[in-house]
């Protein structure tokens, strides 16, 4: 039995990851909360609470208390961080020593003091804060401590962040209002609009994730899928065609590209140097959808690189620092 444990949590709009020092595994759960909705007391989160997304009778109600990557229900985002730490440490008894949170690099004054009076809730006997993009770079294997520019873009599911980094610092990061949950609204309007078809977002999100892509990758096909049919005012099933997928995630793929063509007017020419070896890595749970490395590298005509389960980066290097928290302590904000 451990007596003192350390740990790392990121806190994303879609998903959040627990890393417990001394275990190999991380834990994920959907960044949801359900709750009644008069006592608002707490019914479940996480991966349950997803689940119940619109399926619920009106007593009940799922919130996501993040959006576009920051806080934006306190009181709930406090319930999903308890029990997410309870679930994470199990039977295991004892203090948690180290906090390692992370933070949207953008995030105000106002919004880090708001995120330590969160996590101050706690009997934790130090936090310490780490800018998201930073994590990312170190769990995507990007050596940022060289004098050498790298392009991450880390595809979340509430913002896509772009970020240049040299010297273990951030020369630009820019935060895109566009994400996985825009292009999951994307196919339900494109699939309503032109079948009068009416899906959820969990299913939107589903095929997404098995039948989405971004350029044509893979040979177009015909899929089912079940929903509302606004025409016969009943459920119903219908086909889609892959094809129709790829152009409702046009317009968001194009923002991220043009978000990526403007972090490149900006970089230095010794950084576009470097940046022209090195490529653009991708990091976050959007990377793996199908058709990115094709999109840029036609597009800018450089290399493209998406490391091992992209959607863990943040943690990943998150785990980097508490395990050797006196190498990185100056990345950190106490
Ligand atoms: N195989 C896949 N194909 C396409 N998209 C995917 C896939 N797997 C996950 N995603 C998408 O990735 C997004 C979640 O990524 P991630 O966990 O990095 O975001 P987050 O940290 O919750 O969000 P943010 O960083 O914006 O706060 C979701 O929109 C999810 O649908
Ligand atoms: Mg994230």
């Amino acid at each position: 039995m451990r007596l003192f444990y350390h740990l790392a949590i990121d806190l994303g709009t879609t998903y959040s990851v627990v890393w417990l020092l001394s275990t190999d595994g991380y834990s994920q759960e959907p960044t949801f909360v359900a709750l009644k909705r008069d006592s608002h007391l707490p019914l479940a989160i996480g991966q349950e609470a997803k689940q119940m997304h619109g399926l619920v009778p009106t007593h009940i109600e799922v919130i996501q208390p993040l959006r576009g990557g920051v806080i934006s229900d306190f009181e709930v985002c406090s319930v999903f961080l308890q029990r997410l730490i309870k679930k994470t440490l199990g039977r295991r008894r004892g203090i948690v020593r180290n906090v390692l949170f992370c933070l949207p690099w953008g995030a105000t004054d106002v919004e880090v003091r708001a995120y330590r009076k969160q996590l101050e809730l706690y009997p934790f006997s130090r936090i310490y804060l780490i800018r998201e993009p930073l994590a990312a770079a170190l769990g995507a294997d990007i050596s940022i401590e060289n004098p050498n520019g790298n392009i991450l873009v880390d595809l979340g599911g509430g913002t896509t962040e772009i970020t240049t980094l040299s010297l273990n610092g951030v020369v630009q990061c820019t935060s895109l209002k566009v994400g996985g949950n825009n292009m999951d609204q994307a196919i339900q309007q494109a699939i309503e609009m032109k079948n009068f078809f009416c899906i959820g977002p969990t299913t939107a999100e589903k095929i997404k994730i098995k039948h989405g892509s971004i350029a044509p990758v893979i040979e177009d096909y015909l899929f089912e899928i079940k929903g509302f049919h606004r025409f016969y005012h009943l459920p119903r099933k219908i086909e889609l065609n892959t094809v129709d997928i790829r152009a409702a995630l046009e317009a968001s793929a194009q923002k991220v590209l043009r978000g990526i063509n403007s972090a490149f007017e900006t970089l230095t020419p010794e950084l576009a140097a470097d940046v022209s070896t090195n490529g653009v890595t991708l990091a976050g749970g959007g990377a793996y959808l199908k058709g990115w490395t094709d999109r840029i590298s036609q597009r800018f005509d450089l290399p493209v690189r998406i490391p091992a389960e992209p959607h863990l980066c943040v943690i990943r290097g998150m785990k980097k620092i508490l395990t050797r928290l006196k190498e990185y302590r100056f990345l950190l904000e106490e």
